[in-house]
């Protein structure tokens, strides 16, 4: 391995939070990317010296998930990218886009495939669609640029006014700063000429799903990944129904999608965004600086030279 990159769910799974039941120890991180070493007879997939990323879910080609694909998932249950060697089945790994440096390939595995999952899976987006972000962590960061990658128009919020200016050099069509204008969904709304936006890459969950709801069109897609803003509130359903809108869950994704995406992000030359790169032995650093927040895309740890 040369890389491994940081999403919040290994921040909870450090702390015990993700799985209580999860047996310890346990190598954590499902991201990163490497070099292949060595491979076993009869491996047609990779060949000695080929820069591989792991797939989040070993088990998960394609179609949808199941417990059996599930249970194969890196940093919990099983051990996962935070290690100098790993034994992979030819079947767990893709290759990554030539073009990306080994920090910024390793930031695809998770948080790229969610955004581009959301973005092309239940419904897919089409060029021209009003596409919403919440914050700039490392899921809604790829799904600014990927959304941008797929011609729609992208409305971000921040609660940080400098980090909303460089959603807008990423190429953010509007902003919101949701931490001073509280009833950001509305603001959003008035963006479209009051029509709704067409999806929500939604990583607050509860705590701010009233206001996607006031956000999203009639129809629109509401893709629900994270649970940053909590995972429990008194809410209003009617406008789910009222509004034919889709709350549709989103984990991650399969082989298939990631190297679909994987195409794209070559050919359009997509460049992850790294906060900041952290030393192997820095890795407790870069686990406290996740638990705070304060990133802007995503945080790398290195590995080896
Ligand atoms: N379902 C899945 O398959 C899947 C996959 C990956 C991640 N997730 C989940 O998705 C969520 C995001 O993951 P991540 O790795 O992108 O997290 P992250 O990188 O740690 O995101 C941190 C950023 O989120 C923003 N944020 C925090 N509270 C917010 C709020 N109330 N409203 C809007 N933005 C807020 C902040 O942006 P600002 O500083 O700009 O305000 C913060 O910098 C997590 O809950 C994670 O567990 C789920």
């Amino acid at each position: 391995m040369t890389c491994a990159s940081l999403n919040f769910r290994d921040s909870l799974m450090v702390r015990g939070a993700y799985n209580p039941k999860q047996k310890l120890p346990l190598v954590p991180c499902s991201d990163g990317v490497g070099v292949v070493e060595e491979v076993g007879a009869g491996v047609s997939r990779v060949a000695v010296g080929d820069r591989v990323s792991p797939i989040f879910a070993q088990k998960w080609l394609g179609g949808e998930p199941t417990h059996a694909k599930l249970r194969s998932t890196l940093g919990g249950p099983l051990d996962g990218t935070l290690a100098e060697r790993l034994v992979l089945s030819e079947e767990g790994v893709v290759h990554v886009p030539a073009h990306l440096t080994d920090e910024q390939a390793a930031t695809l595995p998770c948080a790229a495939l969610t955004a581009w999952s959301a973005l092309t899976g239940y419904t897919p987006v089409k060029a021209g669609d009003v596409v919403l972000v919440q914050g700039t962590g490392g899921v809604s960061i790829f799904a600014l640029q990927l959304a941008k990658l797929l011609g729609c128009q992208v409305i971000a919020t921040s609660s940080s006014d400098e980090k909303l200016e460089r959603v807008r050099a990423l190429g953010a069509d509007h902003t919101i700063n949701y931490a001073t204008q509280r009833e950001w969904g509305k603001v959003a709304k008035d963006l479209t000429g009051g029509v709704g936006v067409d999806h929500i890459v939604e990583v607050g969950g509860a705590g701010t799903l009233a206001q996607s709801l006031r956000a999203i069109r009639i129809g629109g897609q509401i893709s629900l990944i994270g649970v940053l803003a909590g995972n429990q509130q008194d809410l209003n359903i009617n406008p789910i129904f009222m509004q034919a809108v889709r709350v549709q869950g989103i984990l991650v994704g399969h082989r298939e999608s990631f190297e679909a995406m994987n195409r794209a992000i070559a050919l359009h030359r997509l460049v992850p965004v790294v906060d900041r790169a952290y030393a192997f032995g820095e890795a407790r650093a870069a686990f406290e600086a996740l638990a705070k927040s304060q990133l802007f895309g995503k945080l790398c740890i290195r590995i080896g030279a």
